[in-house]
């Protein structure tokens, strides 16, 4: 499951280009069974519903993969976890290695969590399967993050970098199912762009994400100047606007017209 995702897009590339490198550890080998080869799993202590990780194969995974990354931070991705978010993915991209410890069924034994594991992660309020899809999820947003891995620039305009959710995007045809690309961003007007950029993101993130909304600290950019007059004078304008612009989303939702 792992090494397939590893093989596209840029992912790949960072492997390549050897910003990131990736050792998948297969729990089995690390099995002790005598009752069935690689064998990891046990019942569980207690009402006796399900099954779950046996502690002495991880364990001696996670330190044999210590011997080789000493101080390698281990983080297990369980519902349990803390939640995910792309703050949490830039904070693990400053470590020099991860292990991402993936289990099935009720989990691991909580011995582990205690004394091998140094932080639960989850990616959400759902519950998979298995942990894989999740450490795959931590892995891509990790790598972004990663110098070289992606252009620096493309990092900011993303949803979430500024609180709220990324704009619209248009590309040809100008006109397509009888939608036209808003005239602005053809306009070469780039503040008139910035405009509608701003306003499409504050109506995507009402619309969609009204938690991030009312979380919202307003990051405005009072650009290069060093003229401090200016720079306040810029920030008004966006708070002004800002405003103008939830006042309308919410004229429209109290109208039913929603986007
Ligand atoms: Cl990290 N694991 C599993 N199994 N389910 C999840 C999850 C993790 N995060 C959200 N749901």
């Amino acid at each position: 499951m792992i090494t397939e995702y590893l093989q596209f897009g840029i992912i790949s590339n960072a492997v390549k280009k050897g910003i990131l490198s990736v050792n998948v550890v297969n729990l089995r080998d690390f099995s002790t069974s005598k009752n069935g080869v690689g064998r990891i799993d046990e019942g569980i202590f207690g009402h006796g519903k399900g099954m779950l990780f046996r502690p002495e194969p991880i364990f001696e995974a996670i330190n044999s993969i210590k011997r080789r990354y000493p101080g390698c931070r281990v983080v297990y991705l369980t519902p349990r976890g803390r939640k995910f978010d792309n703050k949490e993915a830039r904070r693990l991209s400053e470590e020099d290695s991860l292990i991402l410890l993936c289990a099935r069924y009720e989990g691991i034994d909580t011995r582990i969590v205690e004394k091998a594991v140094d932080e639960e992660i989850s990616i959400g309020d759902y519950v998979l399967t298995g942990g894989e899809l999740a450490a795959l999820a931590v892995m891509d947003s990790v790598t972004r993050m990663l110098d070289g891995s992606i252009k620096e620039d493309s990092k900011d305009d993303e949803s979430f970098e500024y609180g709220l959710l990324e704009y619209d995007h248009y590309t040809e045809p100008p006109v397509f199912l009888g939608l036209s690309v808003p005239e602005e961003l053809r306009s070469g007007n780039h503040s008139k762009i910035t405009k509608l950029h701003f306003e499409s993101s504050l109506k995507k993130t009402y619309n969609n994400r009204i938690d991030l909304l009312l979380n919202y600290l307003p990051v405005f950019k009072a650009g290069e100047t060093a003229d401090p007059l200016k720079k306040l004078r810029r920030i008004n304008e966006q708070l002004r606007y800002f405003l103008l612009t939830i006042q309308n989303i919410s004229e429209e939702w109290k109208h039913g017209r929603r986007n």
